[in-house]
Formats: structure tokens, C-alpha cells, sequence
């Protein structure tokens, strides 16, 4: 469903990404696991074409100079240069590294600010869903978003990444920063979304323990550069990812 070839991400003459390559089966649940800098969000931006966007914009105001390599397809379609809202429109949904909210929005207005690809129906049903999905939301649907706690925030995040039915969810760092507490109920909805849904997801983590007992594949990436692939079962095997990825 998704393919990547040897990709190469530069700002200016700095090499963020090198030479990257994965390929992601419909359904499936891939993870991407790295340090702090590793190039995760770079990867995430290049699949959901906001790198591209970036890169427009930077080049009028002649700023930084971002260069891309290699190549990204969807569904056997070369993307790599597409638009972030063609991409979406084709499936494909980001939700980012601290997800940007309308916080002056309540919840339910966000959601359906997010829902805006679809019809009135749609909305309600997915709405619905997403609700279903995280029962803490119920209880805050009028709650201006900017008064929601980080938990809270991420949960809604997701939720409007699903408002657009996606066949492919990108998550960069979804545990970043929650409690124990709020990272579970994260991974439980995660874990059910693709039981229930079979969405093809691609997560990005810094710590792999929480995500390679629910994962299919996992790439592990240093500096930018593929360093180790294989089954969730065989990374957690992996005394070099338990050493370096399982934090204390
Ligand atoms: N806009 C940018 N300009 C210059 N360097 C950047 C930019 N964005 C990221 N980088 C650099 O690229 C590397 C990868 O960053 P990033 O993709 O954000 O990593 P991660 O998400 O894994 O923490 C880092 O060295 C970072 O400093
Ligand atoms: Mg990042």
C-alpha cells in the first residue's frame, strides 16, 4: 500500500534522512522507532507531503532550501511531489507530533472542522465513532479544546485524524509527553482501531516498548538511517533495541 525508496531529506547541506526505504502492506501496523532527532517527523512530513509545503514556502520567501530524494508511492502512485490535501484526500491522514487544535473550539467543533471532507451524515456517524472509541471524550464534548489536558489533546487529535476515514493513519509520537496512564489508554484504542478497522497505520516512538508488542513490522532508524528491520516479535528479542529503545 505504501512504498518507500531510498529516500533522502536534506535542509540546507544537513542530511536528515539517508537513503530510507520501507514498505508498509495494506492493513498492517508499522512502526518507526528512533531517538530524539533520529528523522521520525522528517519521514512523517515527507509521507503526508507537508515536507513538500515546507518546502514551497521556504523557497518563496527564500529561506531554507530542503531538498528530497528517492521516491514515495501510495497504492503503486508516485506521491513523492503531491500536495499534502491531495494526499489526504487519496486516504492518507498525519496526525503530528503535538497536533495542532483549534483550542478556542470545543471538542465537537473540532471534530467537525476536521470532518469537513465529508457529508453531514458522515460527520455524525464518525463522530459517533470516535466517541465510542474514547469514552473520556463523552463527558468534554463542549470543553473548549485549549482547555483540555495533554491527554485529552492527543485523544482528540486522533479522533480528528479518523473524522476523515483514512485507509492509511500516520502517527508521529502519539505517547510523547502523556502519563503511563493516558499512554495506555492511547495504545488500547490504537490496538482496537486496527482490529476493528484493519487501517493500514504507520507510528513513529522513541520508546519501542509499548508499541512492538502490537506491531507487525518495525524499522529502527539512527541519524536518519535504517539500521535494523523485522517483526515486533524479533525486535523485542533484540538486545541491542532493548538496550537502546526500552528506556529505564
Ligand atoms: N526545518 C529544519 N531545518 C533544519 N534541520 C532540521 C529541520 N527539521 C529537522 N531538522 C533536523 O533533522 C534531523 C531530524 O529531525 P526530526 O525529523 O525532527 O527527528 P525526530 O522527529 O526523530 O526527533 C535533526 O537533526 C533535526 O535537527
Ligand atoms: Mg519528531
Amino acid at each position: 500500500m505504501l512504498e518507500v525508496h531510498n529516500l533522502m531529506v536534506f535542509y540546507e547541506n544537513a542530511l536528515a534522512l539517508n537513503d530510507f526505504s520501507m514498505n508498509v502492506t495494506k492493513g498492517r501496523m508499522v512502526a518507526v522507532i528512533g531517538s530524539n532527532s533520529a528523522g521520525k517527523t522528517t519521514l512523517m512530513n515527507a509521507l503526508s507531503g507537508l515536507i513538500i509545503d515546507t518546502q514551497i514556502k521556504e523557497q518563496r520567501k527564500g529561506g531554507e532550501r530542503i531538498t528530497l530524494y528517492g521516491t514515495v508511492k501510495f497504492e503503486g502512485r508516485d506521491i513523492t511531489l503531491m500536495h499534502p490535501s491531495d494526499r489526504v484526500r487519496l486516504g492518507m491522514v498525519l496526525c503530528r507530533e503535538r497536533h495542532p487544535i483549534f483550542p478556542e473550539s470545543d471538542l465537537l467543533e473540532n471534530l467537525k472542522i476536521a470532518g469537513y471532507l465529508r457529508t453531514s451524515s458522515e460527520v455524525t456517524e464518525r463522530i459517533g465513532y470516535v466517541l465510542g472509541l474514547f469514552p473520556t471524550l463523552q463527558r468534554l464534548k463542549v470543553r473548549k479544546a485549549g482547555f483540555l489536558s495533554g491527554g485529552e489533546q492527543q485523544m482528540l487529535a486522533m479522533g480528528m485524524a479518523l473524522m476523515v476515514k483514512p485507509t492509511l493513519l500516520l502517527l508521529d509520537e502519539p505517547l510523547l509527553g502523556l502519563s503511563p496512564m493516558m499512554q495506555n489508554m492511547l495504545i488500547h484504542a490504537i490496538k482496537k482501531i486496527s482490529a476493528e478497522t484493519g487501517l493500514t497505520i504507520v507510528i513513529t516512538e522513541q520508546f519501542a516498548r509499548p508499541i512492538l508488542p502490537m506491531i507487525d513490522r518495525g524499522y529502527i532508524i539512527e541519524n536518519g538511517m535504517l539500521t535494523m528491520e523485522g517483526a515486533g516479535s524479533e525486535l523485542m528479542e533484540n538486545p541491542e533495541v532493548k538496550g537502546a529503545y526500552f528506556g529505564v
